[in-house]
């Protein structure tokens, strides 16, 4: 049920991702090889009878990677202009075993058994703590007890003292080493919901998740490996 307090996940999601032009150009502006995530998820159990739900897909790299290891996977973007982009790819393959579904973090609501394996990459910090917090509640509702979860996402691990010099620096690098114009990488911290390490993790643990391993790389990103238990541990 929506109501007229609840947050509107689209207009959060980042203007680029419902831009046609903007979203023909992703894959290229932001690579990504899936196959270490598949190999972590079949280090975790991934196998042929599972069901593998993505939420954030974008142009649907990991779903149509993980299709060939499972029974189905369900890809899930708030963005429809993403979603046209995964269902062309999926037609061009002739793949049988993804569904799309344009739906949101919060709007998703899954239908069936539920599953053994959720993957996030980059798109839970569209979201502010609090809407966070129901995200990941309706993932642990997705998911079956036991099930893992692996998160991948923008995530702030250096010292808080020194907040501004990390990101100018953070913001330098980028500046040299990707295409991305000086605004779009402002928006991460001017209008998006990154936030620390040490606040996501409790996030995670309250709504129900162990969180089974964590990496931070470099600062500013976060991968967690997160087992479903449905009460805080
Ligand atoms: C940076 S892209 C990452 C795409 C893909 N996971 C990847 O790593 O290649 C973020 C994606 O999250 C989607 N997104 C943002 N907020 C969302 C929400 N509330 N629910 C579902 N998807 C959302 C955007 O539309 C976009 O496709």
């Amino acid at each position: 049920m929506v109501s007229e307090w609840m947050i509107n996940e689209k207009r959060h999601a980042g203007e680029e991702h419902f831009d046609a032009e903007e979203v023909a150009r992703f894959d290229e502006k932001m690579p990504f090889d899936p196959s270490s995530e598949i190999d972590i998820l079949l280090e975790f159990g991934l196998s042929e009878g599972n069901t593998v739900v993505d939420f954030g897909t974008g142009t649907g790299v990991f779903p149509l990677a993980v299709a060939e290891h499972c029974d189905r996977v369900v890809a899930v973007d708030v963005s429809e202009t993403m979603i046209d982009v995964v269902d062309e790819k999926i037609e061009k393959r002739g793949i049988q075993n993804i569904e799309t579904i344009h739906d949101g973090f919060l709007s998703y609501d899954h239908q069936g058994d539920p599953v053994s394996f959720v993957f996030s990459k980059d798109a839970l910090h569209h979201l502010p703590d609090f809407w966070k917090i129901e995200a990941l509640k309706n993932i642990g509702e997705t998911l079956e007890e036991g099930g893992i979860f692996r998160l991948r996402d923008f995530v702030f691990s250096f010292d808080l003292q020194n907040s501004h010099k990390n990101i100018e620096s953070w913001l330098d690098e980028k500046k040299q080493s990707t295409i991305f114009a000086d605004e779009e990488l402002y928006v991460h911290f001017r209008e998006e919901y990154s936030t620390y390490g040490f606040l996501l993790e409790p996030m995670l643990e309250q709504v129900g998740f162990e969180i089974l391993e964590s990496t931070y790389e470099q600062d500013f990103y976060a991968e967690y490996i997160c087992q479903w238990h449905g009460s805080p541990t």
